[in-house]
């Protein structure tokens, strides 16, 4: 008799759509970015990230309690440096009482169980904008690495559970590693951004830390978007030197690379939603063109769907609202 199989019946309604869903999102999926700035009382929303702000130390504290009351667990901190800090060699960056150290130590004040990550990386210290150090219009790799060697240490003396190097010089996560060990931050551990691609979805990022390379552009050192195999040996190069958790960034247009290396690999695998994908959602809503929380919540639900088992997410505060 046709038909014997009606899937439809799977659908009837919402307890039975409930009952047979294979992915469900939840606060503990998600890692909160927090942008940092110098100054007191200080929330400016980024113009490119409606309802995203920066914030100085004072009212960062009050941040992180809400997002430890709403069970959110986990930041992601970068800071805004200011323009006379910065230099070629990112010297701003290895400064004990840098904004980023006392970043760090001001969530584990305020949330002492908020495990913190940060962003290693020279691009916010660096007076040409690049993740690196710059020579002859070159970005320099191992020079490079041996300042994010110096910058893992400092934020883990700090009190940082987990760096996140953004840069993509090779060879870095194995320099990390070793650093952090000799100077015995044994249980210190690494978020890789692995498979980084060269994208222009991280404009509204650039404009929040004031980060836009100076001249050209991060090709050489961050992925070709063309490029699937490439994301594979990233990422397995990155475990192999001592990887924790590894990435995928950005996210929706790069879900065939996560569902890529989530089969390939057998380490936590993060995606992170970037600032573009966060500010395409929030200026169509704007305009009344697209439902707000429902394609928030899609994207997310195909982006864990695809295989990540960690999202770093502007929406996190959004999620955990519109669930409760
Ligand atoms: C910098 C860094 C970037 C992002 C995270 N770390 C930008 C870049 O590489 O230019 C992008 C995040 C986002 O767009 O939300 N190392």
């Amino acid at each position: 008799m046709f038909p014997l199989r009606r899937n439809r019946r799977l659908r009837t309604n919402d307890a039975i759509r409930s009952l047979v869903r294979e992915t469900i999102i939840t606060p503990n999926d998600f890692l909160v970015p927090l942008f940092v700035v110098e100054g007191k009382g200080v929330k400016e929303e980024i113009a490119s990230m409606p309802n995203y702000y920066r914030y100085s130390l004072d009212l960062l504290e009050n941040e992180v309690k809400e997002l430890w009351k709403m069970g959110l667990k986990s930041v992601l901190l970068f800071v805004k440096v200011p323009d006379n800090l910065k230099d070629n060699e990112g010297t701003e960056a290895i400064n004990p009482n840098g904004l980023m150290q006392r970043a760090i130590q001001t969530v584990k004040s305020a949330a002492p169980g908020m495990f913190v990550m940060t962003d290693v990386a020279l691009d916010p210290y660096s007076s040409y904008g690049h993740d690196g150090i710059v020579a002859d219009g070159k970005i320099l790799n191992d020079e490079t690495n041996e300042v994010l060697a110096q910058m893992s240490i400092s934020h883990a003396q700090a009190g940082a559970d987990m760096v996140a190097p953004s840069d993509m010089m090779d060879g870095r996560i194995l320099e990390i590693r070793e650093a952090l060990d000799e100077e015995n931050f044994i249980d210190t551990g690494i978020m890789s951004y692995s498979a980084k691609y060269a994208s222009a979805f991280y404009g509204p990022f650039r404009d929040a830390l004031d980060s836009a390379p100076g001249f050209g552009d991060k090709k050489t050192y961050q992925m070709d978007p063309a490029n699937r195999f490439e994301a594979i040996r990233e990422t397995e190069m990155d475990i192999d030197e001592g990887a924790d958790i590894v990435m995928v960034k950005p996210g929706i247009a790069y879900l065939d690379i996560v569902r890529e290396i989530k089969n390939e690999v057998d380490v936590p695998v993060s995606v992170y939603q970037v600032s573009g994908e966060y500010a395409m959602i929030k200026a169509a809503a704007a305009k009344g063109w697209l439902d707000h929380d429902a394609v928030m919540m899609e994207q997310l639900i195909a982006i864990k769907r695809a295989g990540a088992d960690i999202i770093a997410s502007y929406f996190a505060k959004d999620v955990v609202r519109l669930l409760s």
